[in-house]
């Protein structure tokens, strides 16, 4: 077989654009790879300072932040479960933190503007500002919920979630933050709270409140339950 010159030609031309072509593909999955580890790497940072920021929290105050890590995404997601993002109207959470709770409900379907953020720590509040622009963030006591909330509740929340560490509270002071959160939630509207102990966390007894108690959610440090409660009617 002769081979011509033009022959030569038209194989260096098609192994030009092999090379070319594999060149690409490496270079694009390289690319790729990189922006997987780069966003890893930021992800693991950023888990790494509300770590940090968790613990510096407790040092300063162990009974109000009651825990030394953020809850997991696990328990957060569980909370939000129960929240029905349908419903119109605005979701208060309180003691977001440094806000995986918050995140939660967002990624449940309830945009950022219907969030009502309460959070004592004034450095929490600055980075949920930073974290949620749309929110609204109010700087507070969440066991003074009405007076806390005055001017920034314009209708009735259709649902409220709390991490507060309950437990480092007198029964009584727990008994009057639902009694304080119902008339500021909508008729069935749910009080969600998570806790690490094995006895309800609002007191039920004469509260006049049904409860639901979720199951444990094993993927969190300690492992902790999620109380649902709603007025009985
Ligand atoms: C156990 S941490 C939960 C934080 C976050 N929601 C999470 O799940 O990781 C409790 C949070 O409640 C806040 N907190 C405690 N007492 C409060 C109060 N009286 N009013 C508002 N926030 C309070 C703390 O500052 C802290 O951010």
């Amino acid at each position: 077989m002769r081979v011509t010159a033009a022959d030569l030609v038209d194989s260096v031309a098609e192994a030009r654009l092999k090379v070319t072509a594999v060149r690409y593909k490496v270079e694009s999955e390289v690319r790729n790879t990189a922006e997987k580890v780069r966003s890893r790497f930021s992800e693991a940072k950023v888990k790494l300072g509300d770590e940090a920021r968790f613990i510096k929290s407790w040092i300063d105050n162990p009974l109000r932040t009651g825990s030394v890590t953020p809850s997991s995404p696990a328990l957060a997601r569980r909370m939000a479960s129960f929240v029905d993002p349908e419903l119109p109207g605005p979701v208060i959470e309180i003691g977001p933190g440094t806000g995986p709770v918050t995140e939660a409900l967002i990624e449940r379907g309830i945009a950022e503007e219907r969030l009502i953020l309460v959070e004592y720590s004034p450095e929490f509040c600055a980075l949920l500002r930073e974290r949620f622009p749309r929110a609204t963030v109010v700087q507070g006591d969440a066991y003074a919920l009405s007076t806390t909330l005055a001017g920034h509740l314009d209708e009735k929340a259709i649902a409220l979630v709390s991490s507060l560490p309950l437990a480092t509270r007198p029964p009584a002071v727990r008994a009057a933050l639902a009694r304080e959160a119902f008339p500021l939630l909508v008729e069935g509207a749910p009080f969600i709270q998570f806790t690490y102990s094995v006895i309800s966390p609002v007191p039920r007894k004469g509260s006049g409140l049904k409860a639901f108690v979720s199951d444990w959610v094993l993927r969190n440090i300690p492992p902790a339950r999620v109380w649902v409660y709603r007025q009985a009617r």
